[in-house]
């Protein structure tokens, strides 16, 4: 695949994706200093992931913010597909959100959308689906977030709540606008065209529920932004807010910069289930290394922490410290620091993670029930 040549969309991510095209193709709005300190003035201080432009796209959070400063506050929406075991990268988007709720003290509903990869997949059964929908909650819940400001709704398990709903959204949706919005061909099957109108519904149902217009804030990672654009199409012909959203780029797979980490590739992710050992030893097996070939090599000519995952993997999830994460950036590059000593730094703060996070996780067992809705 040539460097110019890349794949965004729900069902594929894949070669060196060019963040600034995809600003320009999917018409979003680029994350500025403006932008930031309009944020800073509710939230006094800035989440990394937002200094270092991790989220770097919007739709609509200038009116969003209108809204909140007009005393009309918004609720967070965002979800996970459960169709394997949680890694790293899906931590990335939701590990923000968090941080939005409690600065916002806003109430975020959290879809679950279980027959999504039955629909899309070949071989994954409902059985699957239902065993991967508990494991994932335990991953989300672990992270923390307010169970009294938190509602997870479960496409299968809420479908009395939700399926009129997606039908008023499906109604307004054209077979050939889903076809060209989502690559969808003639021999797709029926269940994959309705699709989309399911993952609209969380983006209104709190405003059909409470019976007023309400503000919406989705964090996603940038794959997910068509399924919105269909949503923010439909949504005022029904009488509601267009969405906000916020976007995310990918936490790059082991294996390289490119694309993203795949749930289903062994040495591509981190899986928040990993022990300790496996985990390092995927690092110092697969994550793609920046440093130069020989050591002499290497501290004369400095290596490259831009294609470096272990660097990348500090700066977009591992390192909130700017001044140490400087450090690590300029010893890198003039060659002080090696590419095993940096894999190191990166393996004792995923020990620190995962150590803490599956403590968490096993707690949650008990605590499920208090986010269902
Ligand atoms: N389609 C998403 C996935 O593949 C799941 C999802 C549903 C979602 N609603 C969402 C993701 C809202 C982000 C925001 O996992």
């Amino acid at each position: 695949m040539d460097k110019k040549e890349f794949k965004v969309t729900p069902w594929e991510v894949s070669g060196n994706i060019d963040y600034d095209r995809l600003i320009k193709d999917f018409g979003v709005e680029k994350i500025n200093d403006t932008i930031l300190s309009r944020i800073k003035k509710h939230t006094k201080d800035l989440h990394f992931m937002l200094n270092r432009k991790v989220f770097f796209a919007h739709r609509d959070l200038n009116w969003l913010l209108d809204e909140y400063e007009k005393g009309n506050k918004f609720y967070l929406y965002t979800g996970r597909a459960p169709s394997g075991p949680v890694h790293l990268g899906h931590l990335l988007p939701w590990i923000f959100t968090k941080w939005l709720q409690d600065k916002f003290d806003v109430e975020l509903w959290f879809q679950f959308p279980d027959e999504e990869k039955f629909l899309f997949k070949d071989n994954l059964s409902f059985d699957d689906t239902e065993k991967f929908l508990h494991d994932n909650m335990l991953d989300v819940i672990a992270l923390g977030f307010d169970p009294k400001k938190t509602k997870f709704i479960v496409d299968t398990k809420n479908a009395n709540l939700m399926y009129k709903e997606a039908c008023k959204v499906a109604k307004k949706i054209t077979f050939s606008q889903v076809k060209s919005a989502f690559g969808l061909k003639d021999d797709s099957n029926i269940g994959e065209i309705f699709y989309t109108s399911m993952q609209t519904v969380p983006a209104f149902l709190p405003s059909v529920l409470k019976n007023k217009k309400i503000p919406c804030l989705i964090p996603h990672a940038v794959d997910q932004d068509v399924h919105f654009r269909v949503t923010r199409h439909v949504l005022p012909k029904l009488g509601h807010y267009k969405p906000s959203s916020i976007q995310c780029i990918f936490l790059p797979p082991l294996s390289g910069v490119d694309g993203k980490m795949s749930a289903s590739n062994e040495s591509s992710a981190v899986y928040t289930t990993d022990s300790i050992e496996v985990a390092a030893k995927k690092i110092r097996k697969y994550a793609f290394s920046g440093g130069r070939a020989t050591l002499e090599e290497h501290r004369k000519l400095g290596g490259n922490p831009d294609v470096d995952v272990s660097y990348q993997w500090l700066r977009m999830l591992f390192e909130p410290d700017d001044k140490k994460l400087q450090k690590i950036h300029d010893d890198y590059k003039s060659g002080k620091l090696l590419s095993g000593e940096l894999k190191e730094i990166l393996i004792e703060k995923v020990s620190v993670f995962l150590k803490d996070h599956q403590k968490k996780r096993e707690l949650a067992k008990k605590n499920i029930d208090k986010f269902l809705l």
